[in-house]
């Protein structure tokens, strides 16, 4: 069994996974011909709605980089948006997905099941937050993960509202469209969504100033006032939010919203699709203020690519759905499995918890330092590996997406691979896989400051 495979990059032989060179190199333009040639078969083969952040086409991926079919070789910090956690083709992840794609690829867990499927179930209820008895359901993303966590905690309370938030990312489909808050490019000219959805207030420090005790009540009273608890089935958030900005709330926010949702009845839905997996330096983010939730829906860097999502939670709540109410035809692939299992390995033995924090430990610092240079660096913010800087206009907190937009793209054609997020577009997000090496972190950070000078020159 191998770990890496051969990869021809521009008339050279490398290996994909941790062994390829941990280096930034530009060969060409970005994207380079090759790329620009394969841009021309994408924009005649798919669709304008599905659209590239970055369109260089990947060839390899391993460690801190991204090898183009240029051979130039770029500085991952999206991770394929949070998902490449443990690096692309991590050993024991290859390792475990190959023996299972020669053994069997497909029998779907509804109709004869695996152990693999157990095996990831039995991670989550010793990884997640919280020593209740729990029971998990897997399925093939986020969203699917979010919709059939909403599905358990209206059957099991027997009510129909939903509560989310202001900033809230929770997916594509029609449920979770009306979960998730941004209108553009999410939701516009796709409903009627699904109705039962009520948006109210999240703690965002940087621009309400609130207190977290402060910032929950306000919450609550929205709640109380135009929804009533008795109706409500579940409340759903995200710890720290991922698409609208890595919004980390005041502290005591999360706690209060949790004591009130046990206080009403109100199942408490976590949604850590993008903060789980030792992306803030903990399992989960919800272990920092040590709250538990009911359910918890996982997905991206459970699998390291591989695409698998969770929903695990309170064994009473989960199992009051009728048998066969939850289940799909891929949910819980035995080769996603596999690759779960894997990536969780490459987790524990290289503790990645603890490598998320000297990430944040490295990026903090810099970023902070670069926004005492400029006025146009409103906020500096994030835990663990996900870490986000706020960009405004200057003197004031006015957003200012179009500078967000001059660094990404001097970012991207210096080979640092950055990404944006934030209701207001002026957020650059940094997801750097957590087995990035140091040299490499610097060395983005060396550009991404570069980036700032010649953008506010
Ligand atoms: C917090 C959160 N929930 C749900 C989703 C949806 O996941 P998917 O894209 O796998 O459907 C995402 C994706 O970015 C997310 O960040």
């Amino acid at each position: 069994m191998t770990d890496t495979v051969d990869i021809e990059v521009a008339g050279s032989t490398m290996q994909g996974g941790p062994s390829l060179p941990q280096e930034r190199r530009l060969l060409t333009a970005i994207p380079g011909p090759k790329s620009q040639d394969l841009l021309k078969r994408r924009n005649a083969a798919v669709a304008v709605g599905v659209s590239n952040v970055l369109p260089v086409f990947i060839a390899a991926g391993g460690g801190g980089v991204l090898v183009d079919i240029d051979g130039n070789s770029l500085i991952d910090m999206g991770s394929g948006i949070a998902v490449t956690s443990v690096g692309n083709a991590a050993p024991e992840l290859v390792e475990r997905v190959q023996a299972q794609v020669a053994a069997f690829t497909h029998t779907c867990f509804m109709v004869t099941p695996y152990e693999g499927y157990i095996e990831v179930c039995e991670e989550l209820a010793r990884l997640t937050p919280g020593d209740h008895d729990k029971r998990s359901a897997l399925f093939n993303s986020g969203a699917e993960a979010v919709e059939n966590a909403i599905k358990v905690a209206r059957v099991a309370t027997g009510r129909t509202a939903v509560i989310a938030f202001e900033h809230a990312y929770h997916g594509r489909t029609n449920l979770t469209m009306a979960l998730t808050a941004k209108n553009m490019p999410y939701k516009h000219n796709f409903g009627p969504f699904a109705s039962e959805v009520y948006r109210v207030p999240l703690s965002y420090p940087y621009r309400d100033g609130r207190d977290g005790a402060t910032a929950a009540r306000d919450a609550i009273t929205k709640i109380e006032k135009e929804v009533g608890a008795e109706n409500i089935a579940a409340m759903i958030i995200e710890p720290i939010s991922g698409e609208g900005g890595f919004i980390v709330p005041a502290q005591g926010f999360l706690p209060a919203l949790v004591d009130y949702c046990k206080e009403t009845g109100i199942v408490f839905i976590a949604d850590e699709v993008q903060s789980g997996f030792c992306r803030t330096g903990e399992w989960f983010a919800c272990d920092h203020e040590g709250i538990v939730p009911d359910i918890i829906t996982t997905a991206k860097g459970i699998a390291g690519g591989m695409p698998l999502a969770a929903v695990t939670g309170r064994a009473e709540l989960m199992d009051a759905v009728h048998k066969g109410g939850l289940g799909g035809t891929y949910g819980g692939n035995p080769v996603s499995c596999a690759g779960a299992l894997g990536a969780i390995e490459t987790m524990r033995k290289q503790n990645l918890n603890e490598r998320a924090v000297e990430i944040q430990e490295i990026m903090i610092p810099r970023l902070r330092e670069m926004a005492a240079k400029t006025d146009v660096i409103g906020d500096v913010r994030g835990l663990g590996a996900m870490i986000a800087v706020e960009l405004v206009h200057p003197g004031t907190k006015d957003p200012n997406p179009e500078l967000t937009a001059q660094v990404i793209a001097y970012c991207h054609q210096q080979g640092v691979l950055v990404l944006s997020a934030g209701t207001y577009g002026n957020v650059l997000r940094f997801l750097p896989p957590l087995v990035i090496p140091d040299h490499l972190l610097n060395e983005a950070l060396d550009i991404i400051e570069q980036a700032f000078l010649a953008s506010t020159a």
